[in-house]
């Protein structure tokens, strides 16, 4: 059975019909076709899904798109404003702070409500704000520096 969804994602008012039983994981990703939201493990541990409701981080295999009707829904796709990348975006290539990318995503996204709630967080409050948000590759390092850097708004300061 489907429902007719009608979701506003990155800006723009979207009306999909989707089967009732998909996460929002899935409406994104699969009737959305926006694929920069990752598929994790889908039980609420990983945060490789986490996209942003009204600003607020939130793992998207855990969330019914019915209930993020009349929300504000941002995910990676909706970052880059007018063409230009994030500050988060430039800063975590200047850095090298993906490597295989998958949990890319949600760390730009995680990183984008604590900056905009907190502008120049201490390391520990960004250690915080991305520890749901697991990555097999990096160590960490050059994330938390990434957001440290995206905080400056200074690429030439960059110290890893
Ligand atoms: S896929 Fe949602 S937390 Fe892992
Ligand atoms: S860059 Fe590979 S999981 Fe984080």
């Amino acid at each position: 059975m489907k429902q007719l969804l009608t979701l506003n994602v990155n800006g723009e008012r979207h009306e999909v019909w989707a089967a009732v039983h998909k996460t929002l994981l899935e409406v994104l990703r699969e009737d959305l076709h926006l694929t920069g939201t990752k598929h994790g493990c889908e039980l609420g541990e990983c945060g490789a899904c986490s996209v942003l409701i009204d600003g607020v981080p939130m793992l998207s295999c855990l969330v019914l798109p019915v209930e993020v009707q009349h929300s504000e829904i941002l995910t990676v796709e909706g970052l880059a404003h007018n063409g230009q990348p994030h500050p988060l975006q430039t800063a975590f290539a200047e850095l090298g702070a993906a490597q295989c990318g998958y949990c890319t995503p949600a760390m730009l996204l995680t990183a984008k409500a604590l900056l905009d709630h907190n502008p120049h967080p201490e390391r520990e409050a960004i250690r915080q704000a991305l520890a749901g948000t697991l990555c097999r590759c990096t160590g960490y390092t050059k994330i938390i520096a990434a957001v440290e850097l995206a905080a400056q708004g200074n690429p030439e300061s960059a110290h890893v």
